[in-house]
């Protein structure tokens, strides 16, 4: 399958171009950013010449042997682009976060449904070999039921982007839709979403802002059916990672690097304890990259209909989206925030940005 590739920064250079290029099913025919010299520099390592290495992605979303566009762009561009793909034929994948207002994820879903067009998300932690263990030893019933999911992300200091565009996109919302929630606390909604018995139904959340009004520190619960919980915990300041599954009859725990930090770091092992205080040890293999070849090899096999195993559609992109939304109107309101979040509302059509905004301080 050809890709095509639009916004070419740290993410793409460190991440997906080595998984792509170990991927047989997939080739790289061109690239877009605005910046030439990303363009050129991410297209130089996929192999391409410099004409096939576009600054407008329209010229790129023009050429006739493109069958998928990868979406690596700052979330602010991510609507216009994934409209133009969808009018354009091509199927698209997307990088998180998947947009900046639920009106915008909608939009986005109903062009490449009307296209005839797949759209997926790139829920890569979802591929971890630690998460795909604690499935299978939940589902061989080795905690009973699930009550309480909790993950920390202390210690994840904040990833510059690219000197090409802008470094500090993260930290302005009208670019990034938020801070810390929106980067990564997007990764644990979809991972607690996993573990959890039910959806979650309200979330209450209180965070601290930055001096640009994007959210450092993000402290949040949700709460499932079942009465089950979650506690989302994202900072992009100091503090350690943890990982932690609570079920009726027992626990897992993921053990993680000293002074790692951020829950997306490598896991040392996976720990499971009983309640009879008997624990089992697992290791997990070490040397994980963020993606791997086989993201690319279910998402081409789901889109060539071999196999449907991709694990994440936009509507998975949009779900997150929606509670981080929730815990962010929280945090406003001081009160649990139900879900789902009513197309009626204001939350919806105009998301984050000016809640942010408000708490900009003045520089
Ligand atoms: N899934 C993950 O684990 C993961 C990890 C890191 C980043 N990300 C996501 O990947 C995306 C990129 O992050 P990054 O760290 O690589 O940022 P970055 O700033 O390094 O890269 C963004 C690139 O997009 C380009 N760009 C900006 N506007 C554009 C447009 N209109 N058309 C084409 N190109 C455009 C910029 O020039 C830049 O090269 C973000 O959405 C981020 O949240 C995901």
């Amino acid at each position: 399958m050809r890709f095509g590739l639009i916004g070419c920064g740290w993410i793409v250079e460190r991440d997906h171009v080595p998984a792509i290029l170990r991927c047989d099913k997939v080739e790289i025919v061109a690239t877009a950013d605005v910046s030439q010299d990303r363009s050129r520099l991410v297209g130089g390592i996929a192999g391409l010449k410099p004409d096939a290495c576009h600054v407008d992605y329209r010229d790129l979303l023009a050429r006739d042997d493109i069958d998928i566009v990868s979406v690596a762009s700052p979330p602010s561009t991510r609507v216009q682009i994934v409209r133009d793909a969808a009018a354009a034929g091509k199927h698209v994948v997307c990088e998180k976060p998947f947009a900046l207002t639920l009106a915008e994820a909608d939009e986005m879903i109903q062009a490449c449904e009307a296209a005839g067009v797949g759209l997926f998300m790139y829920h890569n932690y979802l591929y971890y070999a630690e998460h795909r263990l604690a499935q299978k030893l939940i589902a061989d019933g080795a905690i009973g039921e699930v009550v309480a999911v909790e993950i920390c992300a202390g210690g994840s200091r904040p990833w510059l982007g690219t000197e090409g565009f802008r470094p500090g996109w993260r930290f302005e919302p009208a670019l990034s839709g938020g801070g810390v929630m929106m980067d990564i606390g997007v990764h644990a909604i979809y991972l607690a979403e996993l573990f959890l018995p039910a959806p979650m139904e309200s979330v209450a959340a209180t965070m601290r802002f930055m001096d640009t009004g994007a959210d450092d520190h993000a402290y949040c619960q949700m709460r499932a059916g079942h009465d089950s919980t979650a506690l989302i915990n994202m900072t992009w300041g100091e503090g350690t990672a943890k990982f932690e599954i609570n079920g009726t009859t027992g626990y897992i725990s993921y053990v993680y690097d000293e002074n790692m930090g951020y829950f997306g770091g490598p896991v040392r092992s996976v720990r499971v304890g009983s309640a009879t205080g008997s624990t089992t040890t697992y290791h997990v293999p070490p040397g994980r990259t963020q993606f791997t070849p086989e993201i690319f090899d279910d998402l081409v096999d789901t889109i060539s209909g071999v196999r449907d195993v991709y694990p994440a559609s936009g509507r998975n992109g949009r779900r997150t989206l929606e509670v981080a939304q929730a815990a962010y109107l929280s945090t406003d309101v001081d009160r649990f925030v139900d879900l789902p979040i009513s197309s009626d509302s204001e939350l919806y059509t105009e998301g984050t940005v000016e809640l942010l905004l408000a708490h900009k301080k003045a520089q």
